[in-house]
């Protein structure tokens, strides 16, 4: 039996068709910026997501950084989520590369931000003060289950980061989860920000990659940075050859990722000791509990489930499965008759 792995859509495999995209590939020097397979990836993503260009990086921590660097200058600051991933998951990077300092304020429970806590956030013009530059927005979002900003939060927040003079980056390494879920086309969410970075490794299958997109200027400036931080990457072609496949046909197929997303959360929402809302599912993350009945027999769930061939992240009481390519209807099926027996025993 494969093994039924829910720890993140970050574990997805290529289809046999990005590994034949891989293997014809059309190659040159991405440094000399002739690799065709790349130049073709990188225009078909800013026609994509509505913007002048584009630029393939090695992850979305990297592009997020680079964004970062290219909009900001030492002494700036960021407004942030505190539960964002730029903020709680890559290792500090703008303010230990970038002089650039995060400030966070609270994501509530949509992994959205209060218009009063950006205004309050704002710093006004003052020596002793870091510069309020940049408000960084994430959608979806990991750490609040996969929810979706909609556009008209998007449009009320970017609206006061304009008021306030503040340049807009989105964090969209799931954008296409949010737009196929909101059922509008990805270039619209994207028309809010300067930036958006997204990722192809994730529900998208890639094997490697991510990308940013946004003013020519702009782009420019991220190639000196990814330069800078040693991510020139020759025949690039390799990784932008199942990144071309992706925007072609592994976008609408998210929504079945939502779906099994869904029934795994209603199945949960069955089980005994499981405390989870299935009315909160918007997209392919899935958070949940378990009763303190439970956890007090202090159960090894995550060591039970592989013994299963299931595979979660190891976690006291706050468990997170993702759905993607690489998990069937079946295999959600598997996973609660496993966990309910589990907990049964
Ligand atoms: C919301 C979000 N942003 C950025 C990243 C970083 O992506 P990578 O792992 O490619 O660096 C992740 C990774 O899971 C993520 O969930």
């Amino acid at each position: 039996m494969s093994l039924i792995d829910l720890r993140s859509d970050t574990v997805t495999k290529p289809t046999q068709e990005m590994l034949n995209a891989i293997s014809n590939a059309k190659l040159g020097d991405d440094v000399y910026q002739d690799d065709p397979t790349a130049n073709h990836l990188e225009e078909k993503a800013a026609e994509l997501l509505g913007k002048e260009d584009a630029i393939i990086v090695s992850s979305g921590t990297q592009g997020n950084l680079i964004s970062i660097l290219a909009q900001t200058s030492r002494g700036d600051e960021i407004i942030i989520g505190d539960k964002s991933h730029i903020y709680n998951y890559e290792a500090g990077g703008a303010m230990v590369l970038g002089g650039t300092s995060l400030y966070p304020i609270p994501n509530n429970n949509y992994g959205s931000l209060e218009i009063n806590d950006i205004t309050n956030a704002k710093k006004n013009d003052d020596f002793h003060k870091p510069r309020t530059k940049m408000l960084a927005l994430e959608n979806t979002h990991n750490l609040a289950g996969g929810k979706v900003l909609n556009i008209s939060e998007i449009e009320k927040i970017s609206s006061k980061a304009r008021d306030l003079s503040l340049s807009l980056h989105m964090d969209g390494a799931r954008l296409f989860n949010a737009s196929v879920y909101l059922g509008v086309e990805p270039k619209k969410i994207a028309s809010y920000f300067d930036s958006v970075t997204f990722c192809l490794s994730k529900g998208l299958c890639c094997p490697i990659g991510s990308i940013i997109v946004g003013g020519k200027d702009f782009i420019h400036e991220c190639r000196r940075w990814r330069k800078m931080l040693g991510s020139g990457m020759r025949q690039l072609g390799i990784i932008a050859a199942p990144g071309v496949v992706a925007l072609d046909s592994m976008i609408e197929r998210l929504n079945d990722d939502h779906e099994n997303a869904k029934f795994l959360a209603e199945g949960l929402s069955n089980i005994n000791g499981v405390i989870i809302d299935p009315e909160g599912i918007q997209t392919n993350i899935i958070r949940f509990s378990l009763s303190e009945k439970i956890t007090k027999k202090s159960k090894n769930i995550i060591f039970e489930l592989m013994g299963k061939n299931i595979l979660l992240n190891p976690s006291k009481n706050d468990f997170r499965i993702v759905t993607h390519n690489d998990i069937s209807k079946d295999d959600c099926k598997y996973f609660l008759l496993s966990l309910s027996e589990i907990l049964k025993n």
